[in-house]
Formats: C-alpha cells, structure tokens, sequence
C-alpha cells in the first residue's frame, strides 16, 4: 500500500528533541526521507538509528539553523542527497533559563543589586541569552524558510510548519524573551504565507499546549506523582487535565502536510493544548 508521504524529501530541525524526533519518525514511517538537524550529532544519532531500524531512511546533518551559511550548506546537502525539499518543519526553538529573571515582578531591589541571594530581576538578567533566545525562535525560523522555499517553489511547492507556543496568545510570566519570539513566530508564519503562496508553499503552524519533556517534569512536575505550584496552575487551566505528549501533535503535522486534506489552508496556527486557550484563568 502507497504511504501517504512516499519519497517526499522532509527537512525536520530539533529532531533531537522531544517533539520532534517523535514527528521525524512518524514521516519516516509514512515513507518520508527525513533530514535530521539540530547542533548535538549524538541526540540526532538516536532518533536516526530508531528510523533505521524501522527500515526507514533518514540523514543526520548537525547544523546551527540561526547560521546562514551553514543553513545554506544544509540546503544544498539535501538537494544534493534527496533532492529538494518537500517538508521543512521548524522545530529548533526553546528558551534559556538566563534569559528568565526569578521573579515575577518589578522588584525596586533590582536596581540597588539587594534583590536576596539567587533571585534575579528582569534587570538583573544576561541580555545575550535575551538576544539567543529571539533569535533562535525568529531567524532560526525564517532562515531555513528561504533556504528551503527557493527549493520548493523551484520544484512547484511545498509545505512549512513552524512551531509557535501557549506564549503566542498571552504571555507566561518570567518568559519574556520566549514569549515575543513565538508572537513573532505565528506572525512571520501569516506574512510568509501570503509572500509564498504563489509558489504554491503552504505555510502554517502548530502551537502546542504544556507537553511533557525532561524539563517540565523537573518545573511542572508530573500529574501521576505530583505537580509543582506552577504545574497546579498549568494543569488547572487545561479542561483536558493532562499534559501533552508528542504523539498528540502527530495528527496536526500529517493534516497540514497533506495537500489532499488541507490544500487550502496558509497562514494558521493550530493549538494543539489541551483546550489550554478556552479559559481566561477565572
Ligand atoms: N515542549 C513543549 O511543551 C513546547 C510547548 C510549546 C512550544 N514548543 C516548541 O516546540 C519546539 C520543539 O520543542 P521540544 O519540547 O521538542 O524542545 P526540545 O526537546 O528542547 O528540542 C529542541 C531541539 O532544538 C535543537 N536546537 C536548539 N537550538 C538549536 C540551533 N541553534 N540550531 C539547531 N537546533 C537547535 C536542540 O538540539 P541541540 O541543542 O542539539 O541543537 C533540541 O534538540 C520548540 O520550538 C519549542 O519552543 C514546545
């Protein structure tokens, strides 16, 4: 039987990662030739033995996609390997805890530098991880966009999926950086969509809940054996009264990538969360 993503060539940055390993996989599976990208070649490694020993095929590339060149180079590896690229999914993104200040609000001590021992302002925080954070989430994206696009509207269209947050719609506390960059995500991901479309390069993005990745067991807790403060507020505000794994996206990713489906759908942002956004937190 025909897979539904036979010999389509998909280009999946953070594939080392939670969410997206599970989704390089699932293409995989569906007869996709998946690029694996992220900066640590061991994390990839794993992910691709998994493909391999499903007797699926894939190809590690480490790669830093906020590095033009080096996302240029990647670009032609794959044309050079697969062919050009059908799918490009936006996975590489996160946050940087020195980016975050402790506390919640203003504090007049931050000025003074009489804030208590291991707390930290948002005056007191280190504005190169301000500045990493933004530009892992924002040019991390756009740069792969065009390196790939020029081989999608070569090759009469393709499909992109970027990776927006709960942050796109209201902001966490303490998130600042994180939470403006995936505003921007879900913004570049309309005007991207509308300046490619006559290539016919379908652009849209999914916005996941609260999924459960290392990190967020040691933040949120777990739901099985106890939530933290923050966990409590997050689960409290999910109708659904879990959180996300992977495998919930998975959907979301082959509807958007299937062109029978849905042909006519640019520019959104889907939440996949949970219900997380149908409550105001009253
Ligand atoms: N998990 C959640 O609850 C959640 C919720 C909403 C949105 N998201 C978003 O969904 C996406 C995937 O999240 P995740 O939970 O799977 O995150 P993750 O487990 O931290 O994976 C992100 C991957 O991105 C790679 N990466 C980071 N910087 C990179 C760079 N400059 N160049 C290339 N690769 C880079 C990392 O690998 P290296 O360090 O090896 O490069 C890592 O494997 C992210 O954009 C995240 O912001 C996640």
């Amino acid at each position: 039987m025909k897979k539904l993503f036979e010999n389509k060539v998909a280009v999946v940055t953070g594939a080392g990662g939670t969410l997206c390993s599970e989704i390089a996989v699932r293409l995989a599976e569906e007869g996709a030739k998946v690029v694996l990208v992220g900066r640590t070649a061991e994390k990839l490694q794993k992910v691709a033995d998994k493909i391999v020993a499903n007797g699926d095929t894939c190809l590690v590339y480490p790669c830093d996609v906020t590095d033009k060149e080096a996302v240029d180079a990647l670009a032609a590896k794959v044309e050079e390997t697969f062919g050009p690229c059908d799918f490009l999914i936006n996975g590489a993104g996160g946050n940087n805890i020195k980016a975050m200040p402790t506390i919640t609000k203003f504090d007049e001590r931050e000025l003074t530098g009489e804030l208590p021992e291991g707390e930290r302002g948002l005056y007191n925080i280190d504005l190169d991880a301000f500045h990493g954070v933004l530009d892992l989430n924002t040019m991390g994206t756009v740069l792969p966009t065009l390196a790939f696009a020029r081989q999608m509207a070569k090759n009469g269209g393709g499909n992109v999926i970027n990776f927006a947050s709960m942050n796109t719609y209201c902001p966490l506390t303490r998130c600042f950086a994180y939470a403006m960059s995936k505003a921007a995500v879900s913004n570049l991901t309309q005007s991207f969509a509308a300046y490619f479309a006559p290539a016919k390069i379908r652009i849209n993005a999914i916005a996941p809940g609260f999924m459960v990745n290392e990190r967020s067991k040691n933040y949120l807790g777990t739901v099985e054996e106890g939530l933290t403060k923050r966990g409590e507020q997050v689960i409290g505000h999910t109708p659904m009264g879990r959180f996300g794994e992977a495998s919930d996206l998975i959907g979301c990713v082959k509807w958007l990538l299937n062109n029978d489906a849905a042909g006519f759908v640019t520019g959104i942002t889907v939440p996949v969360d949970g219900g997380f956004l149908t409550l105001g937190g009253v």
